[in-house]
């Protein structure tokens, strides 16, 4: 049956927190919290019609508190990394938290990831929607403005996890939003996803510095270990010695999507041949972090105990380039005061034999 339910976890920064779950008629379920608008997990069939959890997350919500690895998380005001921290908008210079060495990462000490967010289920016609809104005030984590930020879930009978980002700010400042989650299409507690095949739509990705920040040359994937034009299993060239790679740790970097951003299109798919599924990301957005959980230690308490142990987890992070508010070439992450930004991206999940 189609349906929502609601269970209280408890009180963070004196707010109620809460586990809503979105069921669709095919069984499919997302469970998501508005402790930083966070995707906790999600139900999907293999090929046999057996269901799983294919996200990483935690048990507890003293585990989302603590875990430092963004599981599930919306991410913002400022997906990944910003060089050292700072940056102009028509010469005014704006100095962020630095989280990350020298620079800024997802938002800062505090981000969207670590704040209660408003939380409204919706009653659609023929989907299941919860809406989470948040405001960020003027100067947090040293962002100009008040902004006002909205993300609505949506799950669909197509088995789709759809989400819409929506935010509009009093002053003009930089914004760009993304989702955190870790997919691993043969369930959470499964291992690595180093078998897992992925086909990202791009020809082209930005060339990070040791740092993981990226310099604004943007190379070709043709001939080198960043080719996923055609579906690759991860594992086939991730340890291999192209210097990008090695920066890395693995897969941490950004496609330059071939896509036009008026509506979603697809933007990168991936394939478990041990049990069928598949999921395709559909975006608006200019770019895409295709980060392979290289970070990953084990040390983080995943649900049912399970610990994460390196690359037991992918994810796939539709974005504005990161550090794009320092290089004039890439597509512009400035919102103007009033201006409403507007994204779309879809999760979408099926089998293949
Ligand atoms: C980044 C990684 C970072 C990770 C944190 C990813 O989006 O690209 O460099 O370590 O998030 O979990």
């Amino acid at each position: 049956m189609m349906s929502k339910t609601k269970i209280f976890l408890g009180f963070i920064d004196k707010t109620a927190v809460y586990m809503f779950t979105l069921t669709n008629l095919n069984g499919m379920t997302a469970e998501v919290t508005n402790f930083g608008a966070t995707i906790i997990s999600i139900t999907v069939p293999d090929s046999k019609g057996k269901f799983e959890d294919v996200v990483l997350g935690c048990d507890k919500l003293e585990n989302y508190l603590s875990q430092k690895s963004y599981f599930g998380a919306t991410i913002g005001r400022f997906s990944n990394r910003i060089e050292d921290s700072k940056f102009e908008v028509d010469g005014i210079e704006y100095k962020l938290a630095k989280n990350d060495g020298e620079n800024h990462l997802h938002g800062g000490t505090k981000g969207f990831d670590k704040v209660v967010w408003q939380a409204e289920l919706l009653n659609e016609k023929s989907s299941e929607s919860l809406e989470l809104s948040y405001l960020s005030k003027d100067g947090e984590e040293g962002y100009p403005g008040n902004l006002t930020v909205k993300v609505k879930y949506t799950l669909t009978e197509e088995n789709q996890l759809k989400i819409d980002y929506y935010a509009i700010c009093d002053k003009d400042t930089v914004v760009n939003l993304t989702n955190h989650s870790y997919f691993n299409l043969s369930g959470q507690d499964s291992g690595n996803i180093l078998k897992h095949k992925v086909m990202i739509n791009a020809n082209e990705f930005t060339v990070n510095d040791k740092n993981s920040i990226p310099t604004g040359e943007i190379r070709t994937v043709k001939g080198t270990p960043m080719d996923f034009t055609k579906l690759t299993e991860i594992g086939k060239n991730i340890s291999s010695s192209y210097e990008q790679i090695t920066f890395g740790k693995g897969y941490d970097h950004n496609w330059v999507l071939d896509i036009s951003g008026k509506s979603p299109e697809k933007a990168a798919e991936v394939y478990d041949e041990e049990t069928g599924r598949v999921m395709e990301v559909f975006t608006t957005k200019p770019g895409i972090q295709f980060y392979s959980g290289n970070f990953l230690d084990g040390s983080e308490i995943g649900k049912g105990g399970v610990h994460y142990e390196k690359r037991s987890g992918l994810c796939l992070e539709t974005q504005y380039f990161p550090n794009s508010i320092k290089h004039k070439h890439f597509p512009s992450p400035i919102l103007r005061a009033g201006e409403e930004y507007e994204h779309t991206t879809i999760y979408k999940f099926s089998t293949r034999i």
